[in-house]
């Protein structure tokens, strides 16, 4: 079976036996740093699971838009290892960048060796809540990801956007269980959404269950 181009940019799709894989192109060929399936077709593509990613979670479940396309420059808080964001820096290619913050010195320092290949990616230690102490270490962004699992996801995704060109593209990921475990996922993903409403349109939405369970990604837009 050969590779298919989906409707999104960038994300491909292959049978492998009874199975559908999303593939990206790989932008380091002969390189995987997350043990990923590398899949060749003329070209060199790379396995994303959607049981480690929720943008490609979404993809699976066929959320209508994602925004991101080749060229982008993306800010992506809470961007850990860099599995994601990895897939984000295939995406948008060489004329696109990722920055990629995280506030744990443990994950930062894995992350610095994926961007030290991946020339469109940078590692920022920081904490996506105090936008003040890295604004002078990013430029203005085609879009926002955000998955940080806080209880005050809202309000830190609200302070980053000073850095989101007009019109510019949030693919948020919201977990339930983060803000608060007691009460049910459905009512706290319908107050995160009017509160997101408040400053953004909300273009669509996807629950991830199962494959990640009491998640909700929004994709959002500047108005
Ligand atoms: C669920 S993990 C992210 C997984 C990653 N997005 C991926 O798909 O490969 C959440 C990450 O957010 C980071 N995080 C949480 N709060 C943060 C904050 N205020 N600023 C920066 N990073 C934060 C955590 O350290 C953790 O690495």
């Amino acid at each position: 079976m050969s590779v298919q181009a989906t409707k999104y940019s960038g994300i491909f799709e292959v049978w492998k036996g009874s199975k559908k894989l999303l593939l990206t192109k790989n932008l380091t060929p002969g390189r995987s740093f997350f043990r990923e399936y590398l899949f060749q077709d003329n070209e060199e593509y790379r396995e994303w699971d959607p049981k480690r990613s929720k943008i490609a979670a979404a993809v699976v479940k066929k959320i209508n838009i994602l925004g991101l396309r080749e060229g982008d420059k993306v800010l992506y808080l809470g961007a850990a290892h860099g599995y994601t964001a990895s897939f984000v820096s295939d995406i948008v290619k060489e004329k696109g960048f990722v920055y990629c913050l995280d506030f744990a010195p443990r994950v930062v320092r894995d992350l610095y060796f994926v961007c030290e290949e991946r020339k469109n990616m940078a590692p920022l230690l920081a904490d996506a809540s105090k936008p003040e102490l890295y604004k002078s270490r990013i430029e203005m962004v085609d879009i926002i990801v955000q998955d940080i699992a806080q209880k005050l996801q809202v309000e830190i995704l609200f302070k980053n956007l000073q850095f989101l060109k007009p019109r510019g593209y949030i693919l948020l990921s919201v977990k339930a269980r983060s803000i608060d475990v007691t009460r049910k996922p459905a009512q706290l993903f319908k107050e995160v959404e009017e509160k997101l409403l408040t400053k953004l349109k909300v273009l669509d939405k996807k629950d991830l269950s199962p494959l990640e369970k009491d998640h909700m990604l929004f994709v959002c837009q500047g108005k």
